[in-house]
């Protein structure tokens, strides 16, 4: 079933606790705060921010913090919507290693994020084309 269009209500309380999650980023490396906030298909919001870390690669991304915590919550999680906020204003997409992780999560989410031509809502599958999935 293809997902339900998020409301302009749904939608502006997500980029909300988004927002207000990117104050609690943890960037001393990059000076790029990021928050993200998922909407379940239950209606429950989860947020994250990113954590960098001296060793960069160890670094975690907004988006992944947010689907651990639910996960850490529940024990399970099933995204309807994820909105990404970041305090340069500027485009921020979820990277690669994001969108397979969301993916895992939400095969129909939507993902609500700034690019280069404004604020956009694109579909996981249209940003993670052939997302990998075991058995499939
Ligand atoms: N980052 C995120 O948290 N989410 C994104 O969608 C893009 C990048 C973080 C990772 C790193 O802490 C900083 O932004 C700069 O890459």
């Amino acid at each position: 079933m293809p997902p339900k269009m998020l409301s302009a209500d749904e939608r502006e309380r997500l980029l909300d606790a988004a927002r207000k999650v990117m104050k609690h980023a943890y960037a001393p490396y990059s000076h790029f705060h990021v928050g993200a906030a998922i909407l379940t298909n239950d209606g429950e919001v989860f947020v994250g921010c990113n954590v960098e870390n001296a060793s960069y690669g160890m670094t975690n991304c907004a988006e992944r913090t947010a689907i651990f915590s639910a996960i850490a919550k529940n024990g399970r999680l099933d995204i309807r919507a994820v909105a990404v906020v970041n305090d340069h204003d500027v485009a921020c997409s979820p990277c690669g290693a994001c969108r397979q992780v969301i993916y895992e999560f939400g095969p129909e989410a939507a993902i609500i994020f700034q690019s280069a031509n404004g604020w956009q809502e694109s579909s996981i599958r249209e940003l993670l084309p052939e997302g990998f999935r075991l058995g499939e």
